[in-house]
C-alpha cells in the first residue's frame, strides 16, 4: 500500500504476511535492500512515548535516513497547515512520514488532496485522534498470534474508555475481520451501541473467565473535556468495577493473556502488582512493535519502489 493509514485495507492474507515479515525481523533477520538513501520524518503532534520510539528503532533498525520534527519548534505554530507541512518535507526529499495527530483521520485530506496537486510523500498513521491506530493494532495481531497462532474462534475482550480509544476502533475492526469473538466492557458511559456491529457487551466480571485475550484500555482523561464523568471519576471506583484487580486475574483462563496498550494508569485498569505477571503481555505488546512497525514501513517502502539495490552481504 502507498501509505499505511488504517486498518481498512487489511485482510487475513495481508495481516498474517505482515506478522510473517515482523516476526522474521524478531528473529534478527534484516531488509533485503539498501534504505539509507530512504528518508523518513516522525511528526508527532499528539505525546507518545511507544509509537513514537517504536517507530524510530524500527526505521533505523532497518537502515532508513531519520529526521526528527518537534511541532513545538515548527512553523505550525505561526499558522503553516498539516499540508503545507507535509508538502515542504516532500519538497526537501523526504520520502515517508510518520504523524501521530488529534484529528481523526487527518490524513484522508492530504491524501485525496494529493492527485490534483503535488504532495508525493508516503504517510504512515502513528495515531489520529480517537480514530485509527494500525500500527497499535498489527502489533497487538502479533502477540496474540504468538500466543495461540490463530485468530479464528478466539475470545477477545476489549475493556475500558473505548469511546475514545483508537487502539480499541482498529482493534474491533481487524479481530472481527480475522474471526475472533469480539466483547466489550467498561462504563456503559464511554460505550457506543454502534460497536454491536463488532462484538457484544458484557459485565467484565461475566468475561473474564471465559476470554482467550482481555484487552484493558487506557482511561482517556485528555479526551474528557467537557464530559460529566470525568468530574465524577474516581480511580479506586473503576478499579474495582472495570479494572484488572488479583481476584478477577485469578480467574483468569489458565492460557489467557492480559493486554494494554500503554501508558498504563496503574492501580485504574491495571493492579500494578499485575502489570509484569505472568499472563501480562504489557512489555511482550511494546518488543513486537518495534518489528511489527518494520514489517509496515517495509511494505510502504516496497510499494514505492523505494530503496537501493540488494545487500549482497545479507543475501
Ligand atoms: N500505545 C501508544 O500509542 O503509546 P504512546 O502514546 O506512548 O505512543
Amino acid at each position: 500500500m502507498q501509505h499505511f493509514v488504517s486498518v481498512d485495507e487489511l485482510d487475513e492474507d495481508k495481516v498474517l504476511a505482515l506478522i510473517k515479515r515482523a516476526q522474521y525481523f524478531k528473529q534478527g533477520g534484516k531488509p533485503e535492500k539498501d534504505l539509507s538513501e530512504v528518508y523518513c520524518v516522525n511528526m508527532f503532534f499528539e505525546d507518545s512515548t511507544r509509537t513514537h520510539t517504536s517507530f524510530e528503532m524500527a526505521e533505523r533498525k532497518l537502515g532508513l535516513n531519520v529526521l526528527s520534527f518537534d511541532p513545538k519548534q515548527s512553523s505550525v505554530n505561526k499558522g503553516e497547515t498539516l499540508y503545507d507541512t507535509l508538502l515542504t518535507m516532500d519538497a526537501l526529499g523526504v520520502d515517508l512520514a510518520v504523524i501521530r495527530h488529534s484529528e481523526n483521520q487527518y490524513y484522508q485530506k492530504l491524501i485525496d488532496l494529493a492527485p490534483t496537486q503535488t504532495l508525493s510523500i508516503g504517510i504512515v498513521n502513528g495515531g489520529d485522534g480517537s480514530g485509527q491506530h494500525p500500527s497499535q493494532c498489527l502489533l497487538d495481531m502479533l502477540t496474540i498470534y504468538e500466543q495461540f497462532g490463530k485468530f479464528k474462534g478466539l475470545k477477545v475482550a476489549i475493556v475500558g474508555d473505548i469511546t475514545n480509544s483508537r487502539v480499541a476502533k482498529s482493534n474491533m475492526e481487524l479481530l472481527n475481520k480475522l474471526g475472533a469473538k469480539v466483547f466489550f466492557s467498561g462504563p456503559k458511559y464511554w460505550y457506543d451501541p454502534s460497536f454491536e456491529q463488532y462484538g457484544t457487551y458484557k459485565t467484565l466480571d461475566e468475561l473474564v473467565a471465559e476470554v482467550d485475550v482481555l484487552m484493558l484500555l487506557r482511561v482517556q482523561h485528555e479526551r474528557h473535556a467537557g464530559d460529566q464523568n470525568e468530574a465524577n471519576f474516581s480511580k479506586e471506583r473503576y478499579h474495582q468495577e472495570f479494572g484488572l484487580t488479583k481476584e478477577r486475574y485469578e480467574r483468569l483462563k489458565s492460557d489467557a493473556i492480559v493486554m494494554h496498550p500503554g501508558p498504563i494508569n496503574r492501580d485504574v485498569e491495571f493492579a500494578s502488582e499485575l502489570v509484569e505477571a505472568p499472563k501480562s503481555r504489557f512489555k511482550a505488546q511494546m518488543q513486537n512493535g518495534v518489528f511489527m512497525r518494520m514489517a509496515m514501513l517495509e511494505a510502504v517502502i516496497n510499494e514505492r519502489n523505494l530503496g537501493g539495490k540488494i545487500n549482497e552481504d545479507i543475501n
